[in-house]
């Protein structure tokens, strides 16, 4: 296993549309090692998820875990869960606003729109099915990891530029606030 390099935003990789895995490539040694990678390099960084094409892999894989982790402590954890070919379907048309941040962009969080219940349909790593509704900031992240693979990064999404903030900024001022928003949302979606 190895830590891979993270792409920053303004590298094209970014930018590109990760095309879809098959069921050979995704059974091969090296497509499982690459996985492997990934989470690792995902658990290096801290992160609560990591795209493959954050590491300059423009395959249509993620990878989502939270762990019980200072940087999120409104965060309900999730489970390690790799997608692969993930497609997500809005249920219903609820958003909340959800502040996010990225591996790929360091220091640098802000508030953005995102469906509230959305409808995940993707392998698993085996290639064994996974149809599902996630919600809440769960749904969140979801949508945070499978806009990477369309070439989206959370700052496209930023309706308010003026809720860009670097952690400590955000810790000092909007922390508190959001938190509360957070547990609000959780009490009421479950995630
Ligand atoms: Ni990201």
């Amino acid at each position: 296993m190895a830590i891979r390099k993270i792409a920053q935003i303004g590298h094209p990789v970014l930018r590109q549309t990760a095309r879809d895995v098959s069921r050979e490539q995704l059974a091969s040694p090296a497509m499982q090692a690459f996985i492997d990678d990934l989470i690792e390099t995902m658990r290096d960084a801290d992160g609560a998820g990591l795209a493959a094409i954050q590491v300059y892999e423009p395959v249509r894989i993620c990878a989502i875990e939270v762990r019980n982790n200072p940087r999120y402590p409104y965060k309900p954890p999730i489970p390690l869960t790799i997608l692969v070919n993930p497609v997500l379907t809005p249920v219903g048309d609820e958003l909340f606003e959800n502040n996010e941040g990225c591996l790929s962009v360091p220091n640098l969080r802000a508030m953005v729109q995102r469906q509230v219940h959305v409808h995940v349909k993707a392998w698993d790593r085996h290639g064994n099915d996974i149809d599902e509704t996630v919600h809440g900031l769960k749904a969140g992240t979801y949508q945070h990891e499978v806009d990477h693979l369309l070439g989206k990064v959370f700052v496209d999404r930023v309706t308010d530029p003026t809720t860009f903030s670097t952690w400590t900024e955000f810790d000092r001022h909007h922390k508190a606030a959001f938190v509360e928003r957070a547990k609000a949302l959780v009490a009421r979606v479950g995630s």
